[in-house]
């Protein structure tokens, strides 16, 4: 099934206007960036306009250079990486500390 995905827009900046308009609460927080759960989204679409650095993205319309973050949405919530699963709701797990590697490695904007 079809869900929305955040890219790499959200990394350092974690907005959070996506966390309170998402119906089902399926947008949960780590580290650096967060993370929509696919199998908890109902491809609603209401996050993808709230979003100030337009990170969201329907995972079947990923820009080609942000092809990985469907992936990296996805293995979040794995025994690999936070072992979150799908509790059903981001509310129940609070922000936790740990990223998908791939954010982890990601280059930290320089300050302006
Ligand atoms: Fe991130 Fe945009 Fe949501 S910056 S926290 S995906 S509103």
């Amino acid at each position: 099934m079809m869900a929305y995905v955040i890219a790499s827009g959200c990394i350092d900046i974690k907005d959070r206007a996506c966390v309170k308009c998402c119906p089902v609460d399926c947008i949960y927080e780590g580290g650096r960036t967060l993370y929509i759960h696919p199998d908890e989204c109902i491809s609603c679409g209401i996050c993808v306009s709230v979003c100030p650095t337009e990170a969201i993205h329907a995972d079947n319309e990923l820009p080609e250079a942000e092809a990985a973050f469907a992936a990296v949405n996805r293995e979040f919530f794995g025994p690999t990486v936070s072992g979150i699963g799908s509790p059903g709701g981001a509310d129940y797990v609070g922000p936790v500390a740990c990223d998908h590697p791939v954010v982890s490695a990601y280059p930290t904007a320089l300050p302006v």
